[in-house]
């Protein structure tokens, strides 16, 4: 039976869904209005830039039978990915950190997580994830990386330290220049296994399990 607070996510998510459709035009606003500057998250201020419906419904059913507790997230935007996130941790009895650094975004979200019900759960820190997850200490199940692509090695290498043998890092655009570039790098380190997914869509990293002889 579905509970009122999947009905609610569902719902919120379904609302959100239809907003995301106008996307298109919004990036296109976005292009134009900075044609001669360089391009930059505030250039996408209203735009969704969301994972699809697919990944999503996959994400929770990963983390659920994985067993996933602890998800960091990077590039939260208007907050579709969490929800999906949210809704694999209410099973696994988990929590999320997510982060933005457009300031309307984020409150966006969070009035998207009350909604759902489910803001209890996931804790937004607002800023560039270069500073808002500096000091983060506590092992992470799974990484999620979906902001500014330039950033993601950056990223990935200030919170290595709290990956352990049950890791995840998931790379969205992972088909993309900057994406690239850092999916090479991590590929030449022989402790990570990656796997692509939904075309090049996405990469999923894991930490490779050491063979017992
Ligand atoms: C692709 S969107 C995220 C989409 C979201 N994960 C979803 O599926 O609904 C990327 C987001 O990362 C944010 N972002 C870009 N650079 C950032 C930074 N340095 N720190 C935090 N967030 C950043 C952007 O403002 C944008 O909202």
């Amino acid at each position: 039976m579905i509970t009122k607070q999947q009905k609610q996510i569902k719902e919120t998510l379904a609302d959100l869904y239809t907003d995301s459709k106008y996307d298109r035009l919004k990036v296109m606003k976005g292009f134009a209005k900075n044609i001669f500057k360089p391009m930059q998250p505030s250039t996408f201020k209203d735009a969704y830039l969301s994972i699809s419906q697919e990944q999503g419904e996959d994400l929770y059913q990963f983390i659920t039978k994985n067993n996933i507790k602890n998800i960091v997230e990077f590039g939260t935007s208007f907050g579709i990915s969490t929800l999906f996130l949210a809704q694999g941790v209410i099973e696994t009895k988990g929590r999320i950190i997510t982060t933005e650094l457009i300031e309307s975004k984020a409150q966006k979200a969070i009035k998207n997580f009350k909604k759902a019900g489910v803001n209890d759960l996931i804790e937004v820190r607002i800023g560039n994830a270069l500073e808002t997850l500096e000091n983060h200490t506590e092992p992470i199940d799974l990484l999620l990386l979906d902001g500014w692509k330039d950033l993601y090695l950056s990223i990935f290498q200030m919170l290595e330290s709290n990956f352990h043998a049950g890791t995840f890092i998931y790379v969205d655009n992972a088909d993309m220049s900057d994406s690239q570039a850092f999916l090479k790098t991590i590929s030449q380190n022989s402790k990570y296994q990656l796997q692509t997914k939904y075309n090049g869509k996405a990469v999923l990293i894991n930490i490779k399990k050491i063979k017992e002889s």
